[in-house]
């Protein structure tokens, strides 16, 4: 073995998961987070892992290339494969998007992580990543075809260092916000503004005019996934039936994504959704630094900034995200 080879990948193996392994890849995840916030003080409670698998499963379902495990070999463990690591990426349109890399906390620091992460990168990038880390890495991702992205924990430095060498690197802080919403402290949609709910007409294409206008693409699976996950949503319409933006909420207390043309519009549609859904439980959001009036909105609102903030990273901006709250740190 050469110097700087890494003894622990020679036995592991790198392929897509079986659809019954994707209980495993949520366990790894709770594994992982959990060890990483334990050092924080911060464990997490126990696992209610059935909303992540069904993530899971939306994003093997559309981008199965870009979904692999780390396994460790049958021979070693009885026939079975024991899953240690797991990645996945969603492409959409011009942005690669890192939803999860996860390894189990015995088996980091040996370059599973890496070897996943460079695995289900796009090979152009990937491949001027090296060349630019090769060379001591200038300005990252200038020349690349298109964006990578991702979010981080603020406070994990692997990750954001992992990440950063490939000149994804941390850009804005999002802020989860956690409470029971008392949104009568907002002021109200103005005169003209309509708030129609998805289900009186087909929104497809214009979320997806909206999407591309804030958030840089669009990403009608992502939609339909989330509808079917609980979030109900809304399009917002001038008096003219111009379409101004869209929100969603869910009864489960899961607010967002809201994306609008105009972000003046921004506390009272925070405030026309609190109203429309009533959450059985808590509210929680994620508000991205750079999206000051929804920042503003949810904490007059009675939510409290929860834990340390995540950072969005990405090689080139691709998103207006003054007027974007995305709907999780795994799926903008
Ligand atoms: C983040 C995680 C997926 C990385 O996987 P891993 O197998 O431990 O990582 P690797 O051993 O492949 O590589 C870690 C890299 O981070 C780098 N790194 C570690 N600490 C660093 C620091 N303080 N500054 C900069 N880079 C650092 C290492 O140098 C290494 O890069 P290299 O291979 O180029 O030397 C894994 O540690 C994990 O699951 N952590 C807990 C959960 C978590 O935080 N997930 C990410 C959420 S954003």
């Amino acid at each position: 073995m050469g110097p700087g080879r890494r003894p622990a990948s020679v036995a592991v193996t790198y392929r897509p998961p079986r659809p019954a392994e994707l209980g495993d890849c949520a366990l790894v995840w709770y594994s992982a987070v959990d060890g990483y916030m334990a050092r924080l003080n911060r464990p997490l409670p126990s696992p209610y892992l059935d909303p992540l698998v069904a993530l899971l499963q939306h994003l093997l379902a559309t981008d199965p290339e870009r979904f692999l495990v780390a396994a460790r070999s049958p021979a070693a463990h009885g026939g079975r494969d024991e899953i240690i690591g797991f990645g996945i990426a969603v492409q959409r349109e011009h942005v690669w998007f890192l939803s999860q890399l996860y390894v189990l906390p015995h088996e980091q620091g040996k370059g599973i992580g890496r070897a996943l992460l460079t695995q289900i990168l796009p090979s152009a990038p990937a491949a001027a990543g090296e060349a630019r880390e090769a060379a001591g890495g200038d300005a990252a991702g200038d020349h690349a075809p298109g964006v990578l992205a991702m979010c981080t924990d603020s406070a994990q430095p692997v990750s954001n260092g992992l990440y950063a060498r490939f000149g994804i690197v941390p850009r804005i802080p999002i802020f989860n916000l956690v409470g029971t919403p008392h949104p009568s402290t907002l002021s109200r949609l103005p005169a003209g503004i309509e708030a129609v709910p998805f289900g009186r007409h087909d929104p497809t294409a214009t979320i997806a005019s909206i999407d591309r206008a804030v958030l840089g693409y669009a990403h009608e699976v992502d939609h339909a996934f989330l509808r079917a996950s609980g979030r109900t949503g809304f399009v917002y319409r001038s008096e003219d039936g111009e379409p101004v933006g869209y929100g969603y909420s869910s009864e489960a207390g899961r607010f967002g994504p809201i994306a609008l043309l105009d972000e003046n519009l921004t506390a009272p549609v925070v405030g026309h959704l609190m109203n429309a859904i009533r959450p059985r439980g808590a509210t929680t959001a994620w508000a991205p630094g750079s999206n000051d009036r929804a920042m503003v909105a949810l904490l007059r609102a009675g939510l409290r900034i929860e834990g340390f903030p995540a950072l969005l990273c990405w090689t080139r901006p691709f998103g207006h995200f003054e007027g974007y709250l995305p709907a999780s740190l795994a799926l903008l």
